[in-house]
C-alpha cells in the first residue's frame, strides 16, 4: 500500500513537473470542434458531436486582405484563435495577420500562453523582446521580408515599422488561445484604474504625470 502511494506520488509530481504541462494539453482524440453553446466549463471548450463537424469548423477566408491601420498605433492584428476557428479546440495553435502602417507599431505586450513565430510578408520591421528579471535584456532585430523570429512565451514583445511604406508580417502561435496583455493598456488603462499612488511609486515619476498618461487610455 505504502509503495503504491510513493508510485502515485512520484507520477504526480513528474506530470507537476513536466514540460508539456505549460503549453495547451495535447489532444486525446482526432477532432474536438468547440461548441460553444455548452453550459459546461473545461479548460478550453466542449467538444460538438463529432457527426456534427462540418469543412467550416476548420476554415477562414480574407486572411490575404489588408486591414485598416488607421488608429492610434497604427497597427492592426487579425488573431485566428480559436474563437475565429471553433477546429483549433485542444489543437494548441493558432495564427495572425499583422498589418503595419508606416510608423507604425505592434506595441510592448505579453502572449501568455504562447510561444509565437513570425515572418515578414511585406517591408521591413525592427523587433524586440525582453528577457525575464533580473537581466531584462533587450534581443532586438530587423527584419526584412521571409525573415522569420521567434518570440518566447510570457515575454514581452513588439515589433515597429520604421519604414514609409507598410508592413505585413504572419505569426503562428501555439496556444489555440495565446491571450494579449498589452501593457500599456494593461497597467494605465484598467478598469478600475490601479490608483496613481502605486504607479507612481512603481514608475517612480511624479503623480501628475501617471495621471497624464492614466487620461490617454
Ligand atoms: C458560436 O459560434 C458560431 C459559429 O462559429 C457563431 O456564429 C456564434 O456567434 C458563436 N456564439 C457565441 C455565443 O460565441
Ligand atoms: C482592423 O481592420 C479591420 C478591417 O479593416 C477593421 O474592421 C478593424 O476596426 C481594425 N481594427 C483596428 C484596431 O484598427
Amino acid at each position: 500500500m505504502a509503495a503504491a502511494y510513493a508510485l502515485l506520488l512520484a507520477a504526480l509530481l513528474a506530470l507537476a513537473s513536466s514540460p508539456t504541462m505549460a503549453r495547451d494539453p495535447g489532444a486525446l482524440q482526432d477532432l474536438c470542434v468547440a461548441d460553444n453553446t455548452s453550459n459546461v466549463f473545461v479548460n478550453g471548450f466542449v467538444c460538438k458531436d463529432p457527426k456534427l463537424v462540418k469543412a467550416e469548423d476548420f476554415f477562414f477566408s480574407g486572411l490575404d486582405e489588408p486591414r485598416d491601420t488607421t488608429n492610434k498605433v497604427g497597427s492592426n492584428v487579425t488573431l485566428l484563435n480559436v474563437n475565429r476557428i471553433p477546429g483549433l479546440n485542444t489543437l494548441g495553435i493558432s495564427m495572425a495577420r499583422v498589418d503595419y502602417a508606416p510608423f507604425g507599431l505592434n506595441p510592448p505586450h505579453i502572449h501568455p500562453r504562447a510561444t509565437e513565430i513570425q515572418t515578414v510578408l511585406e517591408g521591413s520591421l525592427y523587433v524586440g523582446f525582453v528577457t525575464s528579471n533580473p537581466d531584462n535584456r533587450l534581443v532586438t532585430k530587423v527584419l526584412r521580408k521571409g525573415d522569420v523570429f521567434v518570440f518566447p512565451q510570457g515575454l514581452i514583445h513588439f515589433q515597429f515599422n520604421y519604414g514609409t511604406s507598410k508592413a505585413v508580417a504572419l505569426s503562428g502561435l501555439s496556444s489555440q488561445n495565446p491571450g494579449v496583455i498589452t501593457i500599456a493598456n494593461s497597467v494605465f488603462g484598467s478598469k478600475p484604474a490601479i490608483s496613481d499612488d502605486i504607479l507612481a511609486k512603481a514608475f517612480q515619476v511624479d503623480k501628475k504625470i501617471i495621471d497624464r498618461i492614466q487620461a490617454h487610455f
